[in-house]
């Protein structure tokens, strides 16, 4: 209905420019029209609304799947109670009933616009999160404080952020620093997965088309993940088979409820990129079992917030390395999703060459929302700068915005991007087949 078909642009010899970029591919039993996805980014939109969607939400991610996005991945969405009062803002959040109308609608929006959509949903931040009562957040090992030390930042970060002298600030809860942690119980652990396993049940009678687990970036999973924040003398701890056992269990759990009803992927870090923390050796390892139990797709970061730059990269392509590390590891049929390559040339070409199986575009979606279905019709578009603004504004809990796309956070009150009156082809009934 809102969609038009785009021609395909021809190189001299008649052939379609970028062809890899538009085969379709299947990720589990879900059919993507191409190899584009939106990379998750938390938008703080939903600041006004306590974590549940509203018009502005609906309309952003509608303009990216109408761009011509194949996958759309929300933002991290938070899926435990406990999970919900440690954030750094405010995400959207699912873990009971009420939070099921607003995202079934979010669905059925992005799927009028011609999208798939998969949940990125999060156990937590961990020693990341701030609690707005300065209540410790809870991780994998107590007093181990968190900072982002400027030196780590993207260098235009960086400027942006010592020019506003405000983001540095220990007095203002920020994404630089974060309260002292304490131990999660075991008790804890337990509980905290089974809530998470119920939430993506919730997620499945939404009418997402795919789940995938938040583990990168130094959030909770990543802290058991890695020697550097993980100290713990139980089975959770020590050797990389007892560090990985949180997000094993996790996935195990997850799978139990929802069997392969949708499918499953996780985003990890290819590299923790700091001296004492997870390396790619490690997380080869770590994808190698998941790889071996069923997960359905990988999806590749880098980093953490202690080592920004190096999932906010100031170039294309620096990941993709790490991303032919991973596929290394994992059977063939299943794919790798690789962010921070804005060049569809570069794209293309890392998808010829077997180095990934799909593109993720994060900034590169906030500046320019029809770069799939531009980059197809050989029409030009806007180059994200890689400034960080965006990213910067999020940090400090504000919603998101772009200095060179004045539209981006304006999108409910245009109407191209406004919700449809009538489901298209939705079913009463959320299909739970097969159920284990
Ligand atoms: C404003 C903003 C919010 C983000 N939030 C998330 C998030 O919720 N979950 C996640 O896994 N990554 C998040 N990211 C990281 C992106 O998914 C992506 O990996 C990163 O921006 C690099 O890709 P790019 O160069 O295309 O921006 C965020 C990025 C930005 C700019």
């Amino acid at each position: 209905m809102q969609t038009t078909k785009t021609q395909p642009s021809r190189n001299r010899a008649g052939a379609p420019t970028h062809a890899e970029l538009f085969e379709p591919i299947r990720i589990g039993n879900c059919k993507i029209k191409n190899r584009i996805a939106m990379a998750p980014m938390n938008t703080v939109f939903s600041m006004d609304n306590q974590g549940y969607p509203n018009e502005q939400i609906m309309a952003y991610y509608a303009a990216r799947a109408k761009g011509g996005t194949g996958l759309i991945i929300t933002e991290c969405v938070l899926g435990t109670r406990l999970a919900s009062r440690f954030p750094y803002t405010s995400n959207l959040h699912l873990f009971n009933g009420t939070h099921l109308p607003g995202l079934e609608e979010l669905v059925e929006t992005i799927h009028a616009f011609d999208a798939k959509v998969f949940i990125q949903l999060s156990i937590g931040f961990g020693r990341q999160g701030h609690s707005h009562d300065h209540e410790a957040p809870y991780a994998p090992s107590a007093g181990i404080p968190y900072q982002t030390l400027p030196e780590m930042l993207p260098a235009k970060m960086r400027k942006l952020v010592e020019k506003s002298g405000f983001l540095m600030n220990p007095k203002i809860p920020t994404m630089i620093m974060a309260q002292m942690p304490r131990e999660m119980t075991r008790e804890e652990i337990k509980s905290e997965i089974a809530e998470f396993g119920h939430s993506c049940v919730l997620a499945v009678m939404a009418g997402f088309d795919g789940i995938e687990l938040h583990a990168p970036h130094g959030y909770l999973e990543h802290q058991f993940l890695s020697p550097r924040t993980n100290k713990r003398t139980d089975e959770y701890g020590g050797s990389l088979e007892n560090r990985m056992r949180f997000v094993i269990e996790i996935y195990d759990k997850v799978r139990e409820m929802i069997g392969t009803a949708i499918p499953v992927g996780i985003r990890l870090s290819g590299d923790e990129h700091m001296p004492d923390g997870i390396h790619h050796e490690e997380m080869k390892e770590v994808v190698r079992v998941l790889g071996e139990r069923g997960i359905d797709y990988v999806h590749l970061s880098s980093g953490s917030y202690e080592a920004t730059k190096y999932f906010f990269p100031e170039k294309d392509g620096t990941m993709l390395d790490e991303a032919a590390g991973f596929k290394s590891v994992l059977p063939a049929h299943v794919p790798v999703m690789t962010p921070s390559v804005h060049n569809p040339a570069m794209a293309a070409r890392a998808i010829r060459e077997g180095k990934t199986d799909l593109i993720s575009l994060g900034r590169q979606l906030l500046i320019d929302p029809g770069w799939a279905n531009k980059v197809q019709a050989g029409e030009k578009f806007r180059k994200c700068t890689r400034c960080c603004e965006c990213l910067s504004r999020t940090v400090l809990g504000m919603p998101v915005r772009c200095l060179h796309n004045r539209d981006l956070g304006r999108e409910k009150y245009m109407p191209e991007y406004w919700r449809p009156t009538r489901a298209k082809g939705r079913l009463v009934m959320p299909q739970f087949a097969p159920l284990p």
